[in-house]
């Protein structure tokens, strides 16, 4: 079966002062129908990897890439409007922080059923009943009461549970999940997640998740990538990453906080041994 999505020498620039500052140097990976986890330091460029594959970059950022191509659509010569059929219908992505995302004028309720009706044409009642349905299966325990609030009457976790709401709502074939559940409680975050495992399994929906959770990466997804300065150092099953080689994969593993924790410091990331000039 052909991949899902291929990515080849992926590059994202911004223009500084002081000349080009590139934030994603020369990524390269395919996915299939599978759960793909990104990690790696803040700033490693985790988030703009995700918005490169939808084209959400914004100028001055640039993209560049040899190859950008989803269930065999080439991303990279697609206009501002050829991508519309395909952003949040095709592909979506959960950001990072839902108070951007969410409009602040519009209902959760409108907002997500905007999100369904953009691409597909439905009565009002099965509309409705759907927003409500999907409102209850991300654990929002009265959605009739919640469909009516605005964005800023909801948490912050709560929020982040509308925004994958409205993610998931169309069933994409990709989501792009960038740190979805950070603002949840551990109970809430299983939760969604089996949500989210749920349309992999039945839809084959392919995932990306990104994370600064190595555990939580580890345990959810099957295959991983870890990232540092915007490059790829190391790539492996779910299972093996416990035992990963590269120092920089076992520096993240020994900055992971434990609950039995007796050290007074945090190690800090020795990144001499294996960082470019
Ligand atoms: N508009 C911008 N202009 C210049 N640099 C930017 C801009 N936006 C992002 N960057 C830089 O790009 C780099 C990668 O950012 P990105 O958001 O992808 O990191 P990340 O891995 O998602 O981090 P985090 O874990 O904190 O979310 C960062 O060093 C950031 O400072
Ligand atoms: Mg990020």
């Amino acid at each position: 079966m052909k991949p899902l999505l291929e990515i080849e020498n992926l590059r994202v620039t911004f223009p500084t002062p002081r000349g080009d500052l590139e934030v994603v140097r020369g990524l390269s990976f395919t996915l299939g129908r599978e759960r793909l986890g990104i990690v790696g330091e803040s700033g490693s460029g985790k988030s703009m990897t995700g918005r490169s594959i939808l084209k959400l970059v914004r100028a001055p950022g640039k993209v560049t890439a040899d190859k950008l191509t989803f269930d065999g659509i080439d991303l990279l010569t697609r206009s501002e409007r050829q991508m519309r059929p395909i952003r949040g219908a095709r592909i979506s992505m959960v950001m990072q922080d839902p108070k951007f995302s969410l409009n602040p004028v519009m209902t959760i309720g409108e907002q997500i059923a905007e999100a369904l009706l953009t691409h597909q044409r439905l009565p009002r009642r099965e509309v409705n009943n759907r927003v409500l349905t999907m409102l209850e299966s991300v654990r929002i325990a009265d959605p009739e009461r919640v469909a009516k609030l605005y964005p800023h009457e909801v948490s912050g976790g709560m929020g982040q549970r509308v925004m994958i709401a409205m993610m998931l709502i169309p069933e994409p074939d990709l989501l792009i999940a960038d740190e979805p559940t950070s603002a949840l409680d551990v109970s809430v975050q299983a939760q969604v997640l089996d949500i989210i495992d749920e349309l992999v399994k039945r839809k084959g929906m392919g995932l990306i998740f990104i994370s600064h959770d190595l555990n939580l990466v580890s345990s959810y997804c099957d295959r991983i990538l870890v990232m540092n300065t915007g490059e790829v150092v190391e790539e492996c099953q779910a299972g093996e990453l416990m035992n990963a080689k590269h120092p920089y994969t076992r520096g993240l593993i020994a900055s992971i906080p434990r609950l039995d924790e007796t050290r007074t410091e945090l190690p800090v990331l020795d990144r001499s041994a294996w960082a470019k000039k």
